[in-house]
C-alpha cells in the first residue's frame, strides 16, 4: 500500500493525466532491475521472453491467414499491410499501458531503435533497415545499444497478440507517436501501413545507432543522422525526445543510479533524466542544457554538443526560447524518422486520425465499363426527340 501511494504520487508530480492510474500493475513492473547482461541471460532462459518469441510466431501465422484470408476477396476489400480498425482499437490499448505504467519514455526508444538502423545508400529494403520490425529479434534486442528494450517489447506484445491484423513495424512506431502526444507533446502526422521483415537474418548489423560519448560527438551524429538521410536541423529537434526518461547505468553506462526526480519512480525507480518532469513532453530539455544548473540532470557529450557546434545551436537556441517552434519541427521529425527505410502497403500508407484520407477500397464506377458506346447519328436523335414530343415528355 505504501508503495502503491508513493508511486502515484510521484506519477501526478510528472504526468497530470496519471493521477486515476492503476499502481499496483506499476509496481510489479520490472523496467530497471536487470543489468545488460541480465536482460541477455533473461532472453535465453525466461519462460516469459520464451513466450513472447513464441507468441510472436503465432501472430505472425494469424497475420498470414488473415492477410491470405483477405486477398480471396479482393474484388471487393484490398487488405493492407495493417488494418486500420485494428489500429485504432490497438492506439487506445496503448494509452491503457501508458496511464498504468508510465512507460512513455521506452516506448519512445522502442519506435527510434526501429527506424534508426536505416541506411539510405543501400537499396534492398531488407538490408538496409529502418522500421520494419525487425527489433522484435532477439538478435538485434541483443545489440548493446539495445539494452533495456526488451521490456518495451514485452509489454506492447499483449496488444501483438490481440490484433493480428497490426505489424510490429506499426505497432512500434504507432506506440512512439503516442506516447509523445500523451506525455503533452505534439500531434504526430503518421501514417502506417508498413510492412514486416520476416526472420532475423533480415536485421541489420550492429553498430547503426549513435554513440553518446564519441570522441567527436558533432562529427558522429552527422555521420549517423545523414546516413539516415537526416540533416541538422531534425539532429537538434529529434534530440529534444530526451525532454522524455532516463539513463541507467546499468543499461547504457550512462547516468546516475538514482536522483532526488527518479528514486521515487513513477515506473521502476532509479537512473538519472535529462529534466525534472521526465514524462512531460516539452522544450525543458533544451533550457536545461542550456543553462546546466541541476547537476541532477544529465547532459550526454551528444547533448552538450547541441550548444557547442554553431549549426546544431542555432536550432538549440531556437527551441530553448520557443516551445511552440520546437514542437513544430519536432512532429515533422519524428513522422520522417517513423518512416524511414519501411515499406508500405498501401505504397502511400494511409492515417487512423478522424478526418484524414482513408484508402478506400475502390468504387464501381460505371462510366469506366462504358468507353466502347458508340454516339447516336443525328437521325437517331431526331426520331427518340420525336417520339417523345408525341407522348408530352422530352429526351432531356
Ligand atoms: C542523438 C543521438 C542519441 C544518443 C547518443 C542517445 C543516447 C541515449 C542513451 C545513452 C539513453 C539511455 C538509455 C538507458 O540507459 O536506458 C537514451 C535514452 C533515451 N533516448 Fe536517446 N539518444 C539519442 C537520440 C535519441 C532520439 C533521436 C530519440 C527519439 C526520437 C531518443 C529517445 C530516447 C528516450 C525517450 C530515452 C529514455 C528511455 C527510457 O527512459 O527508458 N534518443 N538515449
Amino acid at each position: 500500500m505504501m508503495t502503491s501511494l508513493k508511486i502515484t504520487s510521484a506519477a501526478s508530480r510528472l504526468l497530470p493525466s496519471a493521477t486515476a492510474a492503476t499502481t499496483t500493475a506499476t509496481a510489479k513492473l520490472s523496467l530497471s532491475s536487470s543489468s545488460a547482461s541480465h536482460s541477455f541471460k533473461l532472453l535465453r532462459s525466461s519462460p516469459l521472453i520464451s513466450h513472447l518469441f513464441l507468441s510472436q510466431k503465432r501472430a505472425a501465422d494469424a497475420s498470414r491467414f488473415l492477410r491470405n484470408g483477405c486477398s480471396s476477396y479482393s474484388t471487393v476489400t484490398k487488405c493492407f499491410a495493417s488494418d486500420p480498425e485494428q489500429l485504432k482499437s490497438a492506439r487506445e490499448d496503448i494509452k491503457e499501458i501508458l496511464r498504468t505504467k508510465f512507460c512513455h519514455p521506452i516506448l519512445v526508444r522502442l519506435g527510434w531503435h526501429d527506424a534508426g538502423t536505416y541506411n539510405k545508400n543501400i537499396k534492398d529494403w531488407l538490408q538496409r533497415g529502418g522500421a520494419n520490425g525487425s527489433l522484435r529479434y532477439e538478435v538485434e534486442l541483443k545489440h548493446a545499444a539495445n539494452a533495456g528494450l526488451v521490456n518495451a517489447l514485452q509489454l506492447i506484445q499483449p496488444i501483438k497478440d490481440k490484433y493480428s491484423g497490426v505489424t510490429y513495424a506499426d505497432l512500434f512506431q504507432l506506440a512512439s507517436a503516442t506516447a509523445v502526444e500523451e506525455a503533452g507533446g505534439p500531434k504526430i502526422p503518421m501514417k502506417y501501413g508498413r510492412v514486416d521483415v520476416s526472420g532475423p537474418h533480415q536485421c541489420p548489423e550492429e553498430g547503426r545507432l549513435p554513440d553518446a560519448g564519441p570522441p567527436s560527438p558533432a562529427a558522429h551524429l552527422r555521420d549517423v543522422f545523414y546516413r539516415m538521410g537526416l540533416n541538422d536541423k531534425e539532429i537538434v529537434a529529434l534530440s529534444g525526445a530526451h525532454t522524455l526518461g532516463r539513463s541507467r547505468p546499468e543499461r547504457s553506462g550512462w547516468g546516475k543510479p538514482e536522483t532526488k526526480y527518479t528514486k521515487d519512480g513513477p515506473g521502476a525507480p532509479g537512473g538519472q533524466s535529462w529534466t525534472v518532469q521526465w514524462l512531460k513532453f516539452d522544450n525543458s530539455y533544451f533550457k536545461d542544457i542550456k543553462e546546466r544548473r541541476d547537476a541532477e540532470l544529465l547532459v550526454l557529450p551528444t547533448d552538450a554538443v547541441l550548444f557547442e557546434d554553431a549549426s546544431f545551436k542555432e536550432y538549440a537556441e531556437k527551441y530553448a526560447a520557443d516551445q511552440g517552434a520546437f514542437f513544430k519541427d519536432y512532429a515533422e521529425a519524428h513522422a520522417k524518422l517513423s518512416n524511414l527505410g519501411a515499406r508500405f502497403d498501401p505504397p502511400e500508407g494511409f492515417s487512423i486520425d478522424e478526418g484524414s484520407a482513408q484508402p478506400q477500397p475502390e468504387k464501381f464506377d460505371a462510366a469506366k465499363y462504358s468507353t466502347g458506346k458508340r454516339e447516336l447519328s443525328e437521325a437517331m436523335k431526331q426520331k427518340i426527340r420525336l417520339e417523345y414530343e408525341g407522348f408530352g415528355g422530352s429526351p432531356d
